[in-house]
């Protein structure tokens, strides 16, 4: 017989690792933190949106275009856009992949992100700048959820290209890539240190 596998969602992972990418990631850190401290609109806009965390989504959302070390970061994530584009078979035509967005978000203890997409984007993703250890990664929803109607769920320990929620875990360097259309959320973090991360949309250009 044959197990026909279709319609794969898939999620690019990758390690920024080496001496230049901790120091790269060192000052990301850096900045990140002075960012958090210095942007007042975007602390008003997280107490309203943000319980507990900061995020400049609402306020400094082109850090790649204001400062050289989120351009660098930004030079490390198009080779792996560049490749997850391939890997997908993308026909671009006469166009490109290219970053519209870009801006941070520090999450301490308890601080969660519930189930969105990223609507007009082709592919985002989340560069790891400090992942405290125990804090989760990022879950991803199985995007036929919503036409399941009689199905059975699955069994806890399932294999997981059969599950219907999955969190992959992430450590400090780490790049997730995926599609935009893709629903996925912060799970809480339990733990005492800050996660701070940076995320990022793609289009289409
Ligand atoms: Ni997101």
């Amino acid at each position: 017989m044959t197990l026909h596998t279709l319609f794969p969602t898939r999620i690019h992972s990758a390690r920024l690792s080496g001496a230049a990418n901790q120091l790269l990631n060192a000052r990301l850190l850096r900045e990140c933190r002075q960012l958090a401290l210095d942007d007042v609109a975007g602390q008003r806009w997280s107490a309203d949106n943000y319980p507990g965390g900061y995020t400049s989504y609402a306020s400094v959302a082109h850090m790649q275009q204001m400062s050289p070390t989120f351009a660098q970061l930004q030079r490390r994530i198009n080779t792996h856009v560049r490749r997850f584009a391939a890997e997908l078979q993308f026909d671009l035509g006469d166009r490109v992949l290219a970053m519209t967005d870009c801006w941070v978000n520090v999450m301490p203890r308890g601080v969660t992100h519930s189930l969105h997409l990223h609507p007009l984007s082709v592919v985002s993703g989340t560069y790891y700048v400090r992942m405290p250890r125990g804090a989760p990664g990022l879950k991803f929803e199985d995007p036929r959820l919503d036409r399941y109607m009689g199905a059975p769920p699955r069994h806890p320990d399932a294999r997981i290209e059969n599950r219907q929620w999955v969190t992959l875990p992430a450590v400090a360097g780490q790049l997730l890539l995926f599609e935009s259309w893709l629903r996925h959320e912060v799970p809480p973090n339990p733990v005492n240190g800050e996660r701070i991360s940076i995320s990022f949309n793609y289009g289409w250009i």
